[in-house]
């Protein structure tokens, strides 16, 4: 299924402590947004990719796009102070689409079949997010005493790729914007107008790098890959 992805860019890395954009830091040889970026122009299905980034950044970003020869970029909307106003500036700029993925630009991880199966479940029912099952026993914590144990089966770390119908997406956003409604990723903006959304089993690899110790992960996986590679 052919789709066009929307990379969120415009963030500020505050958790990564860098004092800079951390998707601007290096994941072995190249930065962490076009290992991203490289994903995406690979995968045949892929016909466009949008980038929400600061302005500041945005000549920067252009200079990465050229060096690395992603020839996919349709356009870099400028994004805004919260990471659903910096998706909703690339879905109200581009044309209508069949299928949309988001997808952080600080995962990545994430691997064509993963991509493949998201867009086709987004295609048949509408709404499909990635997602890994909870590997640790939950429990709600209030004043640091435990309230309650939660079930562990029915507990899933959701993440991104989310896909939808561009559609579908693009009505949630617009809801959102108009009731002030802010959630911390697209599937909650679609849950609010009673849609059905499915999750797709995806890899604890596809990891957003967030804090320090996510850049020894990223590293570590790289050499795996690059070992398996060598074999
Ligand atoms: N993002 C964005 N616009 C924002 C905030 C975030 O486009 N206003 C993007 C980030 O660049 C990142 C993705 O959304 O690719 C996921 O966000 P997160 O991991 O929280 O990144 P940051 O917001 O940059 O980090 P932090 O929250 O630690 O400041
Ligand atoms: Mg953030």
């Amino acid at each position: 299924m052919r789709y066009e992805v929307v990379l969120p860019a415009a963030g500020s890395g505050k958790r990564m402590g860098a004092g800079q954009n951390k998707l601007f830091l290096n994941l072995a040889d190249k930065p962490i947004l076009v290992h991203t970026l490289l994903v995406f122009e690979q995968d045949a299905n892929c016909t466009g990719i949008w980038l929400a980034v600061k302005d500041e950044e945005r000549l920067f970003i252009q200079s990465l796009i050229e060096n690395y020869n992603i020839t996919k970029v349709k356009g870099l909307p400028t994004g805004g102070e919260e990471r659903q106003h910096s998706v909703h500036s690339c879905i109200k700029e581009m044309k209508a689409v069949e299928v949309v993925l988001v997808h952080d630009a600080a995962r990545p991880f994430i691997t064509i079949p993963k991509i493949t199966e998201l867009a086709k479940v987004a295609y048949e029912k509408g709404a499909a997010i990635a997602g890994v099952r909870a590997k640790d026993t939950m429990k709600i914590v209030q004043n640091g005493l435990i309230k309650e144990t939660i079930d562990r089966e029915s507990l899933w770390m959701v993440q991104t790729p989310q896909a939808f119908r561009y559609d579908l997406l693009a009505e949630a956003e617009d809801v959102a914007e108009k009731v002030g409604f802010l959630g911390t990723d697209e599937a909650m903006l679609v849950e609010r107008l009673g849609h059905d959304i499915h999750i797709v089993e995806c890899s604890y690899e596809n990891v957003k790098m967030t804090t320090q110790e996510d850049l020894i992960f990223g590293e570590a996986i790289l050499e795996k890959h690059n070992f398996r590679k060598s074999l």
